[in-house]
């Protein structure tokens, strides 16, 4: 480009997603005739069910969905949304409360851009999904890592929390179940963040969209129950991608003090307008549905991450700690960095590396650490077939002990 073509600081200063750059890199090895196997991507290998599908054919017929409808979502599909809220958290909410957005993703962006002045500071407990950051430095904020470890169960202690704030503290992320560590956060520490949250005059985001997936007796808890007192403050994410197996349907929303709603449809209104009205019939089939799917798909992610985790254990130079929620493991790999590895004997300085070199010599696609804020990690997400799992563990085994 001729040097006046300049793009804004605003988008320069924004990196792309990791995740799905490792997913289309391994996309187009498969493409091009290479057998990968892909641990990349966060999204079920299941099929939507049937009956999602089904209300979704039905809505293509009916000329009502070729319009324009309005920007916060279908009536029917907000109620059926604060519906949801009450069957799965307990406690009530009113659908003005209820934006759908396109994907989880748009109502983290819309969150931010509606909470967060210049030079505001989101507390963003860390490793951390890759897109929570960057919807911050869009809305000119500024992200704030607190860290915690594998030590720590990958849960962030209020202590580290309190020494983050500042006066431009402007809010905080919850990630329960958690992406990428599958860390299940407890009460206690839910409960906290929902008590310093009120005190400190803090805005919470807390992003359920993994909260049916527990494992070995995890249960997901909600701020909103565990500190009541911070609902006026409490805007919650959630959608259909990973409950329902519907991630390229691309309906999700947020749940939020009426006026904040407001202000997130405002927003959309000059965004993307309504989502579109098919997926929005689908995923009002699928919220208002039972959860018999959700039920049978976490069985069997349940067995894929017992096997898992016991492979990548059994890597010399690898340790994983065992998650209890969402679809995603996340061991360290330091033992196998700055030595070399491989039949070729590659020296890897980085996780970032070492995930190039694992695609690119053992044909197996994982998302380094560096995409969560935590480098000398690697996240496998195990929703992918069992054949590819343990095909997809051999080669690594095999990689690391050639
Ligand atoms: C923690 C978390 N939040 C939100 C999302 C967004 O999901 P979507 O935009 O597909 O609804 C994802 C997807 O990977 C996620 O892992």
């Amino acid at each position: 480009m001729a040097d006046w073509q300049t793009l804004s600081d605003r988008i320069n200063n924004v990196a792309p997603s990791a995740t799905l750059a490792v997913d289309s890199k391994a996309k187009a090895m498969k493409a091009a005739g290479v057998d990968v196997i892909g641990f990349g991507a966060g999204e079920p290998d299941f099929p939507t069910p049937a009956p999602v599908v089904e209300a979704a054919v039905e809505a293509c017929r009916e000329p009502r969905n070729y319009k324009y409808t309005p920007t916060a979502g279908l009536p029917e599909l907000r109620e059926a949304i604060a519906a949801k809220v009450l069957r799965d958290s307990g406690y009530a909410v009113t659908p003005d409360q209820v934006v759908v957005t396109n994907g989880g993703k748009q109502a983290v962006y819309e969150a931010f851009q509606i909470l967060l002045d210049e030079g505001d500071e989101v507390i963003i407990p860390t490793p951390f999904w890759t897109s929570y950051p960057e919807a911050v430095k869009l809305a000119g904020g500024t992200p704030v890592e607190v860290f915690a470890g594998a030590d720590r169960d990958f849960e962030p202690s209020i202590e580290a929390i309190e020494a983050a704030r500042t006066p431009r503290t402007k809010a905080i992320i919850v990630t329960s179940p958690n992406n990428p560590t599958g860390a299940v956060w407890s009460r206690e520490t839910i409960r906290a963040i929902g008590e310093w949250a009120v005190e400190h005059h803090v805005w919470i985001l807390s992003d359920e969209i993994y909260e049916h997936l527990n494992y070995d007796g995890a249960k997901t808890a909600y701020v909103g129950v565990e500190a009541p007192e911070c609902r006026d403050q409490l805007i919650v994410l959630n959608g259909v991608a990973k409950t329902y197996a519907m991630p390229g349907w691309r309906v999700g929303w947020l749940v939020a003090p009426a006026p904040v709603a407001k202000a997130a449809a405002k927003l959309q209104g000059h965004l993307s307008s309504n989502v579109s009205n098919v997926p929005q019939r689908a995923a009002l089939a699928a919220v208002a549905g039972p959860l018999d799917e959700v039920h049978m798909m976490r069985e069997a992610f349940d067995a894929r991450r017992r096997a898992i985790v016991a492979a990548l254990n059994d890597i010399p130079g690898v340790s994983c700690p065992t998650p209890t929620g969402a679809f995603y493991a996340f061991p360290d790999i330091t033992g196998l960095l700055g030595r070399p590895v491989g039949p070729n004997g590659t020296v890897s300085a980085t996780s970032a590396e070492f995930a190039a070199a694992l695609l690119d010599e053992a044909h197996v696609a994982a998302v380094p650490g560096e995409a969560f804020g935590a480098p000398g990690y690697l996240r496998f997400s195990y929703a992918l077939a069992d054949d590819q799992l343990a095909e997809g563990m051999r080669r690594f085994k095999a990689y690391v002990e050639a």
